[in-house]
């Protein structure tokens, strides 16, 4: 049986593994200590890729495979891998849709809830005997009936939509395109955050959505908005955001994701109006478990018969 050859760039967990080395010849990454010397012995062998999505594909990478076909990704975001080069290419790539929605909408209420009722500050307040000290902790916030704006109704934001139907919300939503749903929509970002309590992120990145979260858009959301981002980093304007949060022109930010992960900056670090995650949207075991199991379906299928499960929809077509 023929094991073709792949290039793995990040980890996998032992399940991935035991499914995947009995069909390919794996090639970590991590393990190579020269990878322009190992390409230029190796690199016309690989037909197959695997990488996250943060790590992506880089260009390098892209250059020193010229017989790579197919492209396998662990996370739905693929704005690291260039898609337009892999299909000027013909090489396919796919991604794990779907599987992780529901945890991504957890960390989403997780934020959400955490911000508004003050979690940080009321936990160090139980745990430093201030309250036996100074008495009740100051009230915080209800996140019932509040106004939701979602920017990117996709998989994800309708998931966060059903899973906030519990604090009976007005949802609210901004995409480029109307969907067929019973929110009312926005064609202008700034218009909705004016309308909303708190504004979740939850687009692609990429060109398209870079820094689209403007200064305009965080004043809008207001003193007593709070701006949640389990996104990517590169839809909100980092610089923005910290000087409306010093500014007190923004009131509170829920973020799993920064512009240079895994750095954090230190006035976001610093601030009583931040509740920061590191990039931990669909990190729970259950769904790793299932976006590992999507990742390596894609490179078996593709194994067997040229095709992939979960295609990008840029590269469907091939
Ligand atoms: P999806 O189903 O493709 O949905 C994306 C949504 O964003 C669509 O409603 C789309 O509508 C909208 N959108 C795209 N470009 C836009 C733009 N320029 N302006 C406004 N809206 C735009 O994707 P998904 O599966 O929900 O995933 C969304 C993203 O979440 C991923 O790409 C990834 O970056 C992020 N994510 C983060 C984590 C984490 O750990 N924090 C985990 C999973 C996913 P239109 O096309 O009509 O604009
Ligand atoms: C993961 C994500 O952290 O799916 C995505 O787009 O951002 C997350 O689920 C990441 O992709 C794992 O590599």
């Amino acid at each position: 049986m023929s094991t073709p050859n792949l290039l793995m760039i990040g980890g996998a967990t032992e399940e991935m593994m035991s499914r995947l080395t009995p069909e390919f010849t794996v090639h970590k990454l991590s393990e190579i200590a020269d990878f322009d010397s190992w390409a230029a012995e190796h690199g016309a062998s690989v037909e197959a890729v695997m990488t996250n999505g943060h790590d992506g594909v880089s260009p390098a990478i892209m250059a020193a495979l010229p017989n790579l076909k197919a492209v396998s990704g662990y996370g739905v975001g693929y704005d690291a891998v260039d898609t337009d080069a892999c299909v000027a290419r013909g090489i396919k790539v796919s991604h794990t849709p779907d599987v992780l929605n529901g945890e991504v909408a957890n960390t989403t209420l997780l934020l959400m809830l955490a911000g508004l009722r003050n979690f940080r500050h009321d936990e160090a307040w139980a745990r430093s005997g201030d309250w036996e000290a100074k008495g009740g902790a100051p009230l915080s916030t209800s996140p019932d009936g509040k106004t939701i704006g979602i920017l990117g109704l996709g998989r994800i934001g309708q998931e966060i939509a059903d899973r906030l139907a519990v604090f009976n919300p007005t949802i609210v939503y901004h995409t480029r395109t109307k969907k067929d749903v019973p929110y009312t929509y926005y064609d202008d970002l700034v218009e909705m955050a004016k309308a909303c309590d708190v504004l979740v992120c939850i687009t692609p990145g990429g060109a398209s959505t870079n820094k689209i979260v403007n200064k305009d858009v965080l004043e809008a959301l207001g003193p007593k908005g709070m701006l949640i981002n389990v996104s990517r980093g590169s839809v909100v304007d980092e610089d923005a955001l910290i000087a409306t949060l010093e500014s007190g022109k923004l009131g509170l930010a829920g973020l799993d994701v920064f512009e240079g992960e895994p750095h954090i900056p230190d006035a976001l670090k610093a601030s009583e109006r931040t509740v920061l995650l590191p990039h931990v949207g669909s990190a729970t075991h259950e769904t790793r478990a299932a976006m590992g199991a999507l990742t390596v379906d894609n490179l078996l299928q593709w194994k067997a018969d040229g095709t992939l499960k979960t295609p990008v929809p840029e590269c469907a077509h091939l």
